[in-house]
């Protein structure tokens, strides 16, 4: 009996060394290299992120198998997996352990993500992916890429079906960058994320330029140069509370809805205020946030892609406790105008909340599309139509509310009623033509402008007769265009009456593999 006991103590005891020798990760010298480069360990994030005691490590023990590799095994090769909860939420997690390897990707450890990935479809959870990575491992070879290939396909089969989000917080080099940019939110951390295909030193040596890792592939570059990051947080502190806070407002999946929350914010508040933040001048800037933050609950704006295409918004907020999307054109940047960069940041937004059952409120207040070579020779004409696309597709409710300028083909693009939005609002101040009051006048009237003696003063008088027969809201109204011209003040309450009754909205549209966004 005593010889039976010892065998099992043994047994137990092998267990617990090889849990300790795996959370050690790559071995206290490298967790210490970790923290002298200002970062914090694959194992201290997931305790940051997930409720405590809530973690279920699997894998825990693959070791690379690799015949080639010189490279020590290590338990667990270099990616932590697992599932455990966020805020009481089942989430699935996976985060590049940098002490093994660099957290570069391999045979097992393509595996080991790969099986994650699968349990998070199957189950329906939120996918969250920590990197910290130097990309494929030299080592492995076509087995290393073989790993990314098959990631890759599961970021595709997941898309639509459970929220994918990847943090960057270390370096995210060559194929690690693909599988973030196929997941649908993106955050990075200053001065630790980079992500880039290829690196500073393959950039000279091909393109003899100089460019230092920060401004290749940098947290700034990406959430306002290329819009491959949709957040930044100032350290992993904060991106672990933003990845929190982006989970409260979306679903588990596909097949669910956002969770309600008692806001405590009366759904029937009336808001004098809308109307002081318009400025009586249509040329004067306002700022659209003052009016998101009135309308939803308690002020409460999750900003996706803040810096980016700033000249419109998209984010998330709650209206009566539910989870919206918000869309809404930024007159202080452009004027609100659409350009390239908007479009597509708006349509990708809408994309993601029809795919998860997320209400769309948009607010229109714009002069129109950008006009110039450098839009037109770019594209916005093949990426102006995605936003199109993206209403026309999206089935969920929409709630469009016209504040100011809608002009022109941004008047259709911003969730008009032909792309299938549901119930149409518009302001007293609405604007709503083919062309603002100065183009439409110098076109329509060029001959008199032309022979005009004084034809500054001519343009100002039509002008104003523009606005006043076309640049309103009533025309729209009386063709049914707009279903109802509200006062600013009762905005919040009519948005809310607008939500629930949509709220058991079915649409459909025709059967077919699917259909081909103009990418
Ligand atoms: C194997 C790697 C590795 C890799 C880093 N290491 N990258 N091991 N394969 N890809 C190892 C290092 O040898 C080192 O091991 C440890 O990780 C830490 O790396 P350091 O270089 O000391 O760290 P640091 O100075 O912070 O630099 C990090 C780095 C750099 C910027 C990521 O390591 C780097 O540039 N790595 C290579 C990036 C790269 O080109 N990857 C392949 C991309 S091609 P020791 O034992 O010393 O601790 C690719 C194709 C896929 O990914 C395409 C799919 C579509």
């Amino acid at each position: 009996m005593l010889f039976k006991i010892v065998m099992h103590d043994e047994k137990i005891n092998r267990l617990h060394e090889m849990k300790k020798k795996a959370e050690l990760g790559g071995g206290q010298e490298r967790i210490e290299a970790q923290h002298t480069k200002g970062k914090l360990t694959a194992r201290e994030r997931l305790d940051l992120l997930l409720d405590s005691n809530s973690f279920i490590e699997i894998d825990k023990y693959v070791v690379h198998r690799s015949n080639d590799s010189d490279a020590t095994k290590y338990y667990g090769d270099g990616v932590i997996t697992g599932f455990g909860t966020v805020n009481g939420r089942q989430v699935f997690v996976y985060a590049y352990d940098f002490t093994i390897l660099g957290g570069s990707l391999g045979e097992m450890a393509g595996r080991k993500i790969v099986k994650l990935m699968d349990h998070a479809i199957k189950v329906g959870a939120p996918l969250i992916g920590i990197l910290d990575s130097g990309g494929a491992r030299i080592q492995e070879g076509v087995m290393s890429l073989d790993g990314y290939g098959d990631i890759f396909f599961r970021n595709t089969m997941a898309s639509g079906v459970i929220p994918q989000i990847t943090a960057s917080i270390g370096p995210c080099a060559g194929g690690a960058v693909y599988s973030p940019a196929m997941t649908d939110f993106v955050i990075m951390v200053e001065n630790i994320g980079q992500m880039f295909v290829t690196g500073p030193e393959v950039v000279k040596e091909v393109l003899s330029q100089e460019v230092s890792f920060e401004d290749l592939g940098g947290a700034r570059t990406h959430s306002t140069k290329s819009g491959v990051a949709h957040f930044v947080a100032e350290n992993e502190y904060e991106c672990m509370d933003k990845i929190k806070k982006l989970i409260s407002f979306i679903p588990q999946n596909n097949l669910e809805v956002s969770p309600v929350i008692e806001t405590q914010d009366d759904p029937n508040r009336l808001e004098p205020d809308f109307s002081k933040i318009l400025p009586e001048n249509p040329y004067e800037q306002y700022d659209m946030k003052q009016i998101i933050k009135l309308l939803v609950d308690k002020g409460d704006f999750l900003e996706v892609h803040e810096h980016f295409a700033e000249n419109i918004l998209v984010g998330f907020a709650r209206i009566d406790g539910k989870t919206i999307g918000i869309i809404a054109n930024q007159p202080m940047y452009l004027a609100g105008a659409l350009d390239i960069n908007s479009s597509t940041k708006a349509a990708r937004f809408i994309r993601f909340c029809d795919c998860f059952n997320i209400p769309i409120v948009t607010l229109v207040d714009t002069p129109g599309y950008l006009p110039g070579t450098d839009q037109e020779h770019n594209g916005i004409i093949r990426h102006g139509s995605k936003l199109l696309y993206a209403y026309c597709e999206a089935t969920v409710p929409k709630v469009t509310c016209i504040i100011g300028k809608a002009y022109g083909g941004a008047y259709i693009a911003m969730g008009s009623k032909n792309l299938r939005a549901d119930i149409n609002y518009a302001w007293p101040t609405a604007e709503i033509a083919v062309l603002g009051p100065e183009a439409a006048i110098t076109i329509v009237h060029r001959k008199d402008l032309k022979n005009s003696k004084n034809p500054i003063e001519i343009k100002k008088k039509l002008a104003k007769e523009y606005r006043q027969k076309f640049a309103n809201p009533y025309i729209a109204a009386e063709k049914g265009i707009i279903d109802l011209v509200i006062d600013p003040i009762e905005t919040r309450i009519m948005i809310v009456k607008a939500l629930n009754v949509l709220q058991n909205k079915r649409e459909s549209r025709p059967v077919r593999k699917h259909g081909n966004i103009n990418l």
